[in-house]
């Protein structure tokens, strides 16, 4: 067995999502890990684990999303892999998995789709409806800006997703760091990053891309969760998940629930 035949899973349910819900990021990433183990493309194995993490009902995202300051709910998504497939949502309404939107949209010609038309691309694409009733919401306890989501390795290739409610009783039209490349989200030859956290902050410092970077230099993952965690003021909710070819990693300013596994294939 070498490298070529490792798989690993991280997931996490967002900076400031209560540790003790470990067991459904342990849950969406054993689903992961059974989709990579049956060959399965990572950015596909990236998106089931979000998924699940949308349908579980305490993490802002899917049927946990948080409310905008008109009640209404607006998700936004994206997925991408180490060949550059990305594509992503962002105000997306009235579906129940943001992320099976946006890895529709990775196979079109289109790269990110918002509001009225990612709504009209998704209901044309037959992705599950959400009524509002669905909605349990996660209401304000811990984070206002936490976010699910997943990174993802089979040998040499890497992917990520991430989905998220956005910020609590923020104005619709509200988009965070979650859509945008490199910000909340990147995955390259060399690994593949997911955020949490204050999607402003986290997307003024392009902070997935920079997070990369530092995998491209040789550093430890173990090392990349603190410093980029360091990049953010301890007022801003921030979190981080890696994998590398070094390892894995994972971290927050708050406390959130992530797991991690690896295997052999
Ligand atoms: N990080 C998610 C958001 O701010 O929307």
């Amino acid at each position: 067995m070498t490298d070529k035949n490792k798989l690993v899973v991280l997931t996490h349910g967002g900076a400031g999502s209560d540790p003790a819900f470990a067991d459904g990021t342990a849950i969406a990433g054993q689903m992961s890990m059974m989709s990579l183990q049956t060959g399965e493309p990572t950015i596909d194995a990236a998106c089931l684990a979000v998924a699940t993490l949308e349908d579980d009902g305490r993490f802002n995202a899917g049927i946990g999303s948080h409310k905008r300051s008109d009640g209404t709910v607006q998700m936004d998504a994206s997925c991408m892999d180490s060949s550059g497939t990305f594509g992503a949502v962002a105000a997306l309404e009235g579906f129940k998995n943001a992320v099976q939107a946006a890895r529709i949209v990775s196979q079109s010609e289109y790269k990110i789709l918002a509001g009225r038309g990612a709504n009209q691309f998704a209901a044309d694409q037959g992705c599950q409806t959400l009524s509002p009733d669905q909605i349990v919401g996660t209401g304000t306890d811990f984070s206002t800006t936490d976010t699910v989501g997943c990174v993802v390795r089979a040998g040499d290739e890497f992917a990520c997703a991430l989905s998220t409610g956005g910020i609590d009783s923020a104005i619709p039209g509200r988009v965070g760091d979650v859509p945008l490349i490199g910000c909340g989200l990147y995955a390259g030859s060399e690994g593949a990053v997911a955020t949490t956290g204050d999607g402003e902050a986290i997307a003024m410092k392009v902070t997935a891309l920079r997070a990369y970077q530092l995998i491209e230099q040789g550093m430890d993952p173990k090392a990349i969760v603190p410093t980029v965690i360091g990049w953010f003021k301890e007022t801003t909710a921030f979190g981080i998940i890696v994998v590398s070819k070094i390892g894995f990693a994972g971290g927050s300013n708050r406390g959130m629930a992530w797991t991690a596994s690896e295997m052999l294939h």
